[in-house]
C-alpha cells in the first residue's frame, strides 16, 4: 500500500475527528514490509523486543543501541510508516540532556519520526527538552514495564483511588509538557475512559479499554507467536505458533522421507 507516513498533526486530527489510531509493535524489516502492506498507522519498535526477540524476562536489559539497530532495520521495511523508537531503561531516566541525545540518536541513526518514553511527571523535563530539540515524543504511563521491579510485576496499575489519581496527573503533566500522544497500559477502562477526555492529545491504549483514541498490540502476540501468552487484553487474529511447529516439523518429516527436495526443486546443467 503507497501512502504517505502519518505525520504528528495527522494523529492531532485523527483525535479530533473521532478516527481511531491503529499501532503495532514491529521489530525486524520483514514484519516492516509486510505492515507496510496495511494501512496501519503507527509501528512501534518497543523495548519488548526484550522480551519477545531476545527472550529475557524482562525490558530492562535492552540496550539504546540494539533499540537503534531494530529501528533501523523496522525503517528499512517500510518507508510509508510513521516508526516509533522506544527508548530502553536508563537511557532517558538520568538526565533531561541525556534524553535529548538518546531520542536524538533514535531519529538520527534509527530513522524514526518519533521516541516513546515511559513516566510521567519524573521525566516531563526530559520531555519538554526533547520537545525543544524537535523531538516529538509519545508518552507511556500506567503499567510501564521499566518499572516491574517498582510495580512488583506486570500487575493492573490504577485500581485504587490514590495510584488512579497519580496516573491522570502524570497524562495531564505529559500534555502540558508538549507530548503529542501518551500510551495508556493496563489500567480499569473507566480510568483510560477519564484521561482520554480529558487530554486534548490523543491517548494510545493496551489493556487500557475501548474509550482510548487508539490501540495497540504487540504483533507477536496478535499472531498468536506465543501459545502459553493469553493475557485479556489481548485477541489473537492468527495462531501463527501452532502454524510455525506444523511447518518446521513437516519439512523436517520430509527431509528424512527424502521427499525434499524433489525433482522440481534441484538445479540442473544446461546444455
Ligand atoms: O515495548 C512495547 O512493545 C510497548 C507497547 C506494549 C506499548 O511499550
Amino acid at each position: 500500500m503507497s501512502r504517505n507516513p502519518v505525520t504528528v498533526p495527522a494523529l492531532q486530527q485523527m483525535k479530533d475527528a473521532g478516527e481511531p489510531i491503529t499501532m503495532l509493535t514491529c521489530y525486524d524489516a520483514t514484519f516492516s514490509r509486510l505492515l507496510g502492506e496495511t494501512d496501519i498507522d503507527l509501528l512501534l519498535v518497543g523495548d519488548s523486543l526484550g522480551m519477545v526477540i531476545q527472550g529475557h524476562d524482562t525490558t530492562l536489559p535492552v540496550t539504546l543501541d540494539e533499540a537503534i539497530y531494530h529501528t533501523r532495520a523496522v525503517a528499512r521495511g517500510s518507508r510509508n510508516t510513521h516508526i516509533v523508537g522506544d527508548l530502553p531503561f536508563l537511557t532517558y531516566q538520568a538526565s533531561p540532556e541525556q534524553a535529548v541525545i538518546s531520542a536524538g540518536r533514535m531519529l538520527k541513526e534509527g530513522g524514526a519520526s518519533s521516541v516513546k518514553l515511559e513516566g510521567g511527571v519524573e521525566i516531563v523535563d526530559a520531555v519538554r527538552r526533547c520537545n525543544q530539540a524537535g523531538i516529538p515524543i509519545m508518552g507511556h504511563i500506567g503499567l510501564t514495564p521499566q518499572s516491574i521491579h517498582k510495580m512488583g510485576g506486570f500487575k493492573v496499575q490504577g485500581l485504587e483511588a490514590e495510584q488512579a489519581e497519580k496516573i491522570f496527573e502524570d497524562a495531564m503533566a505529559l500534555e502540558e509538557a508538549g507530548a503529542f500522544c501518551i500510551v495508556l497500559e493496563g489500567i480499569p477502562e473507566d480510568l483510560g475512559k477519564r484521561i482520554t477526555e480529558a487530554l486534548s492529545i490523543p491517548t494510545i491504549g493496551i489493556g487500557a479499554g475501548r474509550h482510548t483514541n487508539g490501540q495497540v498490540l504487540v504483533i507477536y502476540d496478535l499472531l498468536g507467536l506465543d501459545m502459553s501468552f493469553k493475557p485479556r487484553f489481548v485477541r489473537r487474529y492468527a495462531e501463527m505458533g501452532k502454524l510455525v511447529i506444523t511447518a518446521a516439523q513437516d519439512y523436517c518429516n520430509d527431509v528424512r522421507a527424502q521427499v525434499f527436495p524433489n525433482g522440481d526443486e534441484v538445479f540442473r546443467k544446461t546444455g
